[in-house]
C-alpha cells in the first residue's frame, strides 16, 4: 500500500466529552503520524462548504448546526492506506452498526454525533486537507 493522507476531524460531541485525546492516541497507535493539527470552532459557512456534497439532504441543516456547535479537532493522519486504515479504525457511520473496537463505536453517540469524520477517497482526502490547510504540502514524504 502506498504512504497517503487523509482528513480527520474529531466532532464537536467528542471533544465535548474530552476524547480528544483518547482519540488521538487511538490513531497514533493505529500507526498513523498525525501530520497536521489544528483545534477551530467552524464557522457557517466552514461547515457548509466542507459538507456541500450533502447539501441536498434532509439532514444537512443539522448536520451544520452540530459541526459549528463547538469546536473541533483537524488532522491531517498519514501512513500506508490511510483512506482506508482510517476509515476500517472508525468504524460504519452509524455507531450502532459499528463494530466493536471502532472509535464510533467506543465514542459515537447515533449516526448524527459520531465522534470522527474521515475522507472517502484519496481524492477527497486531497480536496479537504487544503479546504482546512491551505497551503500544507499534500504529496506523502518519504
Ligand atoms: P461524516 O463522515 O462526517 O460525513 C457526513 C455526515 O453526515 C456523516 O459523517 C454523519 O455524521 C452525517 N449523517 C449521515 N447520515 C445522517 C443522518 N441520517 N442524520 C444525521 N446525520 C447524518
Amino acid at each position: 500500500m502506498p504512504v497517503e493522507r487523509t482528513l480527520c476531524i474529531v466532532k464537536p460531541d467528542a471533544v465535548e466529552k474530552r476524547k480528544a485525546g483518547a482519540i488521538l492516541a487511538r490513531i497514533e497507535e493505529g500507526g498513523f503520524k498525525v501530520v497536521a493539527l489544528r483545534m477551530a470552532r467552524l464557522s457557517v459557512r466552514e461547515a457548509e462548504g466542507f459538507y456541500a456534497v450533502h447539501e441536498a439532504r434532509p439532514f444537512f441543516g443539522e448536520l451544520v448546526q452540530f459541526m459549528t456547535r463547538s469546536p473541533v479537532v483537524i488532522a491531517v493522519l498519514e501512513r500506508e492506506g490511510a483512506v482506508t486504515v482510517w476509515r476500517d479504525l472508525m468504524g460504519a457511520t452509524d455507531p450502532a452498526k459499528a463494530q466493536s473496537g471502532t472509535i464510533r463505536k467506543q465514542f459515537g453517540a447515533n449516526v448524527g454525533e459520531n465522534a470522527t469524520h474521515g475522507s472517502d477517497s484519496a481524492d477527497n482526502a486531497g480536496k479537504e486537507i487544503a479546504y482546512f490547510f491551505p497551503g500544507v504540502e499534500v504529496s506523502p514524504t518519504a
